[in-house]
């Protein structure tokens, strides 16, 4: 992804905050890894947590409400997130990245990487980092989501950016179906659970939300000049779409894996080539 749209995109916590309750509130099933995630790691409430790439930092922020005893830290390339963990009792927001993480060696009983992985541009550095500060018999969650997830409103956005000259999304750098063998490569036994779902729009202002909060990944940023004249358009096309399709919603499959990993005593990567 280029580095200036991935920072326009989490510049503000806006966009990923649609986003999150659009999946919240238009999932076919219900749609919550917080809690699938909370379901892989089985916490004590002891541990000293890293979630990497915490964004709004509402995992962390669930943790503490739920009386997490452990150090509670929220790593982020964004200052506007990292001051978003700041802002929550209990948890300390630390400027970084995953791919150079600013912790000593052995630092974490538990360190999670929620939806961000497919943003780093070598994500075997991001996950030799993850094994790196995580402690020997400690444990690594990694959320990615299936490989073009809800492909019908990426295509949706991409065709109208691209109607202004906008190129489309770099595209992400591990998905659900790369992912486990990258964490075999650096941590061995890997164990994976698969949620399959899909986005359900009944009406089009909540999938146009939803649309506009993926503009600045195809290159339609907060300030582009023709930012209004886009989403007038493609409000207008989500519009069509449902009044010729009279009784139909628009479904578009999505889904994400959980992968979880205990690094070992050796304090050595399984892999020679490592
Ligand atoms: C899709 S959001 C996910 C936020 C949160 N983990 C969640 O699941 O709600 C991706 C987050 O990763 C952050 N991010 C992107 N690249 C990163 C990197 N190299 N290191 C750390 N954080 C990064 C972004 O700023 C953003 O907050």
């Amino acid at each position: 992804m280029c580095s200036y749209r991935l920072h326009a995109e989490y510049a503000d916590p806006t966009p990923l905050k649609v986003r999150i309750d659009t999946h919240e509130h238009y999932s076919e099933r219900p749609d919550d890894p917080i809690a699938d995630v909370l379901t892989a790691l089985d916490l004590t409430g002891t541990e000293d947590l890293a979630d990497i790439g915490c964004g709004d930092a509402r995992f962390l922020a669930h943790l503490a409400s739920r009386g997490h005893q452990g150090a509670l830290v929220g790593m982020d390339t964004s200052p506007a997130m990292v001051a978003a963990a700041n802002a929550v009792p209990r948890v300390r927001g630390v400027f970084g990245s995953a791919d150079r993480i600013p912790f000593d060696d052995n630092s974490f009983d538990v360190l999670t990487a929620r939806h961000m992985l497919y943003h780093v541009p070598n994500p075997v550095a991001a996950l030799r980092e993850f094994r790196r500060t995580t402690k020997p018999g400690g444990t690594v969650a990694v959320v990615v989501n299936h490989p073009g997830t809800h492909p019908h409103t990426t295509e949706l956005v991409a065709a109208h950016a691209a109607t202004y000259g906008l190129d489309v999304a770099d595209a992400v750098t591990v998905d659900s179906d790369t992912l486990p063998a990258l964490m075999s490569e650096v941590f061995g036994k890997v164990r994976i659970q698969r949620s399959d779902n899909a986005l359900v729009f009944d009406t089009p202002d909540p999938l146009v939300r939803f649309a506009e909060a993926l503009f600045t990944f195809y290159g339609v940023t907060p300030n582009h000049p023709r930012r209004q004249v886009i989403l007038n358009d493609l409000r207008e096309d989500v519009e069509d779409w449902f009044t010729h399709h009279p009784g139909r919603t628009w479904r578009d499959p999505k889904g994400y894996i959980v992968a979880t990993a205990v690094v070992d005593h050796q304090g050595s990567a399984p892999s020679a080539s490592m």
